[in-house]
């Protein structure tokens, strides 16, 4: 057990933007697609002819390209809600929020896994949501941030290196603060919400074929560099431990390596087993394909439960993935809800052994 973190009892993910949606599916008991559970949760009725719920497109979520995951732990009667991310933009966060009826007064921190705009560009939107619903409160939102935030970020693809476009502005520190946001600079990892979450410090590069974002470029100086775009060293994972089950790791774009992740989230809290792994994987396109096998193989040998590969993975390493791993490898994407609940630490022993054996 890492110090200042405690094993919580019930651990609810909702993710809230992803590239993906996938329905049709079938998903493992933990795991429940949008579907069901807008089903449940007071659908519009066609009162007139059927008297069924309408399956509500209109107001069902939307995909786009980044991240934003709704975490909520318990642990006793303490209860704690943040949001990982907040998606690339101001429409996706906005909308799904809303599909998903989520009570945005619930989010007490916004935590930023690094600064890059698709996993920033919601922040601003998702900041006067939550104020809005928190109406009366004064204080201002804590939204955790590595402190080196980049000037700007681009893309200079390989072979030639030659930079083709910048990514959108983060939020400026300014915004956050005009948004009703209290800027949390940690270079350092941390834990929070009363020790049930865990955000991780600087990510320890171990590999060798993991070598970062490919293409990435930062505006530094007047000009664009390639070591700090490509090494992305303000990346954070984050750390749910689930009592009797393990740790859950939420890894948004993995541009450190999601090898390198699971070193670090083991050394951080040794001798915990790996129950769930969700994220960006980062192994798209021709110039990563050679980190597909070995990461596929090393992800293997931590022997995780579940893992959900979203975001910017790719298509062929899911399906490596899926080889590798069968039924462990979870299609999760927009919409989709995990709830994990602990059980006792010698119930799990046995679930583990029944498993293995
Ligand atoms: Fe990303």
């Amino acid at each position: 057990m890492m110090a200042g973190t405690v094993p919580v009892d019930s651990l609810q993910i909702n993710i809230l933007v992803d590239n993906s949606i996938e329905w049709m599916t079938a998903l493992p008991p933990p795991f429940l697609n949008e579907v069901p559970q807008q089903l449940r949760n007071n659908p519009p009725i066609d009162e007139k002819l059927t008297g069924l719920p309408f399956i509500d497109l209109e107001n069902y979520c939307c995909g786009a390209h980044g991240l934003s995951f709704l975490i909520t732990t318990t642990h006793g009667d303490q209860r704690h809600t943040i949001l990982f991310d907040a998606g690339p933009e101001s429409k996706s966060i906005d909308r799904n929020i809303k599909a998903l009826k989520i009570d945005p007064k619930a989010i007490e921190r916004i935590v930023l896994s690094h600064w890059h705009a698709d996993h920033s560009g919601g922040i601003l939107t998702a900041l006067q949501l939550i104020r809005e619903a928190q109406e009366g409160v004064s204080n201002p939102l804590p939204v955790d941030l590595h402190p080196k935030r980049p000037i700007a970020r681009g893309i200079a693809p390989a072979p030639s290196f030659k930079p083709i476009a910048r990514l959108p502005a983060d939020p400026t520190l300014e915004e956050i603060k005009e948004a009703g946001g209290e800027p949390v600079l940690n270079a350092e990892g941390h834990a929070i919400c009363d020790g049930q979450v865990w955000v991780s410090g600087e990510i320890q590069r171990v590999t060798d074929f993991e070598t970062g974002l490919v293409g990435g470029i930062e505006w530094v100086d007047g000009s664009w560099q390639r070591e700090p775009g490509q090494l992305v060293m303000d990346e954070r994972y984050a750390v749910v431990d689930v009592r009797g089950k393990g740790l859950v790791i939420f890894s948004s774009c993995s541009h450190a390596g999601i090898v390198n992740v699971l070193h670090s989230a083991s050394k951080t809290f040794p001798g915990r087993p790996i129950h769930m792994i969700l994220g960006g994987l980062h192994l798209a396109g021709p110039e990563l394909a050679y980190r597909i096998e070995p990461t596929v193989e090393a992800i293997a040998s931590y022997k995780p439960d579940y893992v959900v590969p979203l975001h910017c993975t790719g298509f062929d390493a899911k399906v490596k993935l899926r080889e590798a791993l069968g039924d462990k490898i979870v299609p999760g994407g927009v919409g989709t809800g995990v709830f994990i609940v602990a059980v006792k630490d010698d119930e799990s022993e046995e679930n583990r052994n029944t498993r293995s054996g």
